[in-house]
Formats: structure tokens, C-alpha cells, sequence
């Protein structure tokens, strides 16, 4: 069976997407254990009560990042993973991490990379009077939200919408899209090659896996 290991630094929905996606084999592996940079962050309770070693890490505990980075990587490579998922870990990584998992790292950013990398992507969207957002999966590369993506979601934007209400309408997604693309992984069907994602010895287009 292969072994996930998510961070996080948050509520952990996404997590418990992941979560019951293992549970009921849509993912075809199991989750070794979960990292967070912050000792309050709710998915860490349930990542314990789903039964899955819980782990935080306080980076005021390190002298820099690269020290807080070696330290993290040395504890998540204690579960010897085939897969690193980010799932809301708000931080920053050094190039060292990035390199160290490069290939079976994902993350989840929510817009239509590559429109709005980095935060308040939400707000963002509405300000500028986008019709549509949505949220896409990639390989994480040094390149803050920059990897090549692998599949993204997308969701109308209505006139009078909230931050929360566009928010809230993205996290479904995501929770939709990302147990599935964790999965591709996992069963050995992605690959990252020369900058691009690749599902099933098909390089993908620039927006990830299209259905047309
Ligand atoms: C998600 O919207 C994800 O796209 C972003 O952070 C959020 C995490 O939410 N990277 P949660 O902690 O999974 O609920």
C-alpha cells in the first residue's frame, strides 16, 4: 500500500476529503501521517481522530527556514512516503524541501492558476469582476503556486456573491478533485517530465487534464 503524508496548517477539509477517500478506496493508499506547522490547526484533530499520527511543528522553534524545512523533512521521511500532499500549508518552502519531494509533491491552490498565485485569491476574483474561478491541482516546483497543473475545477462567479459564498463553492471542488488526482498519483499514472505533468504517458496541456 502506498504512504500519503499531508501537511497542513488549517481546518483540514481538504484532509478529510483525503481522509474518506482512503477509507472508502477511492484513494488506493493509506495516510501515514500529518504535518502541521501550527499546534492549533483543526485537521490535526481529525487527523487523531480518524486514527492517523498527528504531528506540529513550530517554526519559531528553528533558526530559519532552511532549518525548519531539514527538521520537518527528516520527520516526514521517518514514514518513508511515496507521496507529499499540501493541503492548506500556508508556508512558504525552501528550494531544499521543494527538490527533496520533487515529483510526488501536490498541492491545491484556489483559482485558475495561472491567474492569482498567492493569497485572497477569493476577493481577488470578485474585485475584478471575474464570471468564473475555480481551483487547481499541480505539482509544487519552486515557483510559489507555479508547478504544472494537473487538473483544475471551475465555478461561476454570480453577481452579488460573497467572499465566503465563492469560497465555499471552490472547497467543494476541491474536495472533489483532489482525492481523484491524489489517487492518479498514487497508482503511479502522473509523472512530472520536463516542467509538465504527464497522466498516463500523456503530457498535459498548460490547464491540466481537459475534458472536451
Ligand atoms: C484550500 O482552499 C486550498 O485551496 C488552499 O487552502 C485551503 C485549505 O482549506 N491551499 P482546508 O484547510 O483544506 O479546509
Amino acid at each position: 500500500m502506498k504512504r500519503i503524508v499531508v501537511l497542513i496548517s488549517g481546518s483540514g477539509s481538504n484532509l478529510q476529503a483525503i481522509i474518506d477517500a482512503c477509507q472508502q478506496q477511492r484513494i488506493n493508499g493509506s495516510l501515514a501521517a500529518v504535518f502541521s506547522n501550527k499546534a492549533s490547526a483543526y485537521g490535526l484533530v481529525r487527523a487523531q481522530e480518524a486514527g492517523i499520527p498527528a504531528h506540529a511543528l513550530s517554526p519559531q522553534a528553528f533558526a530559519d527556514r532552511e532549518a525548519f524545512d531539514r527538521a520537518l523533512m527528516a520527520e516526514i521521511d521517518a514514514y518513508t512516503p511515496d507521496v507529499v500532499v499540501l493541503a492548506g500549508y500556508m508556508r512558504i518552502l525552501s528550494p531544499a524541501f521543494v527538490q527533496h519531494y520533487a515529483g510526488k509533491m501536490l498541492n491545491i491552490h484556489p483559482s485558475l492558476l495561472p491567474r492569482y498565485p498567492g493569497l485572497h485569491t477569493h476577493r481577488q476574483a470578485i474585485d475584478n469582476g471575474d464570471e468564473e474561478h475555480g481551483t487547481s491541482v499541480h505539482f509544487v516546483t519552486e515557483e510559489l503556486d507555479g508547478g504544472p497543473v494537473i487538473l483544475q475545477a471551475r465555478v461561476p462567479i454570480f453577481a452579488d456573491d460573497s467572499e465566503e459564498e465563492v469560497m465555499a463553492r471552490v472547497q467543494h471542488q476541491e474536495h472533489a478533485i483532489y482525492p481523484l488526482v491524489i489517487n492518479w498519483l498514487v497508482e503511479g499514472r502522473l509523472a512530472m517530465r520536463d516542467n509538465a505533468a504527464w497522466l498516463d504517458n500523456v503530457q498535459l496541456p498548460a490547464q491540466g487534464y481537459a475534458e472536451e
